[in-house]
């Protein structure tokens, strides 16, 4: 087959990413304004986005953040607590705003010490949203400090994805970001309603990257990158062209010093290269042909939404991805700083 130098896909959407709030917010919106359609924005904010109102009034200060000219549509979410009522997933659903709900389990990430800390106390919010059909979205680890961090996502399938299906086997679910063999292959096995989605730093590195010639903060993100065999298996499962996987980012933002601290955040900001990253990927993998299924088609079609009608170019071109944006401690870092891309949005 001939090398493919250009490429125009249906404009992609990014099913999981974090744009944060207040100043970050502005700064980072842009970056995945000028590339996708459509996000679906986390909702792990101080203080999480628990209602529909909340979600609205976010809503709208992402909207405020888009740079003019370009047409983005932010696609909300409400963070699952313990108290979730099933009022409150129909207000959810009435809204026309909210997309999903996250179940983050207390303790497993970034501002999750509000997430639920047994999955059986919200069967009522469950219930509602299997009716309603509003996705329920993991972050998938158990937080069980016993168990070895490489091995939370793996655990976490068996202690409560397999129990939560057999309850609730009409929920449809998003296991996000999954990072292992374990959980591509139970995604790919089960019903139709469950999927997954798939960052571009689980399809690139391993978990050497951590620990490349000293500590490396800026890779350092939750579920935590896994052995080469895991990123095999995702890289798989990604151009294999099952509609159960799709693109989501997981950008996620934090600012230098939180990164490169005693006790560092988790986090990867891709953004600023992400379908680029992806279109890297997918051309390592000889499999140029299935980026647009992924990036563009199996999200909508999986949260029942209209596909993108506009378009989005990329050239191979090499050129380097800044080493940061903005200077001194507040400075953003972002995925491949300073280093190579291969993949140039037109
Ligand atoms: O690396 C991560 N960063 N993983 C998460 O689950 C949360 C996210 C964040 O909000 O920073
Ligand atoms: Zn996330």
């Amino acid at each position: 087959m001939a090398e493919v130098n250009e490429l125009v896909i249906t404009r992609p959407d990014d099913w999981h990413l974090h744009l944060r709030d207040g100043d970050m917010l502005a700064r980072v919106v842009p970056d995945t304004a000028k590339r996708f359609g459509r996000a679906i924005v986390m909702p792990n904010l101080v203080p999480p986005v628990t209602t529909a109102a909340l979600a609205r009034a976010y809503r709208q200060r992402i909207l405020d953040a888009v740079p003019n000219g370009l047409a983005f549509e932010p696609l909300m979410t409400l963070y699952l607590t313990d108290n979730t009522t099933p009022a409150q997933i129909e207000a959810a659903k009435a809204s026309g705003c909210v997309h999903g709900v996250k179940w983050y389990p207390a303790g497993a990430t970034t501002n999750s010490d509000a997430g639920v800390t047994d999955i059986r106390r919200c069967d009522a919010a469950l219930e509602a949203m299997q009716a309603l059909e509003m996705p329920l979205l993991m972050h998938g680890e158990v937080t069980d400090h016993s168990v070895d961090v490489f091995d939370r996502e793996a655990e976490f399938i068996q202690r409560h994805l397999i129990p939560l299906i057999a309850r609730f086997p009409r929920l449809r679910v998003v296991f996000e970001h999954i990072t292992t063999r374990q959980a591509a292959e139970f995604v790919a096995a089960a019903h139709e309603g469950v999927a997954a989605t798939i960052t571009p730093h689980h399809l690139l590195l391993n978990r050497n990257a951590i620990f490349a010639g000293g500590l490396r903060p800026h890779n350092y993100c939750l579920p935590v990158l896994k052995r080469e065999e895991h990123r095999h298996a995702l890289v798989a499962a990604a151009t294999g062209g099952s509609p159960k996987f799709f693109l989501g980012t997981d950008s996620a933002p934090h600012e230098r010093h939180a990164k490169e601290s005693a006790c560092g955040c988790a986090g990867i900001y891709s953004a600023p290269g992400a379908i680029e990253l992806y279109a890297e990927i997918f051309d390592q993998a000889g499999a140029l042909d299935r980026l647009e299924g992924f990036a563009s088609f199996h999200g909508p079609d999986f949260y029942r939404l209209p596909r993108n009608t506009d378009t989005l170019t990329l050239k191979r071109e090499t050129w380097q991805m800044p080493a940061q944006f903005g200077e001194g401690p507040d400075a953003l870092v972002p995925m491949r700083a300073g280093d190579r891309m291969t993949w140039r949005l037109v």
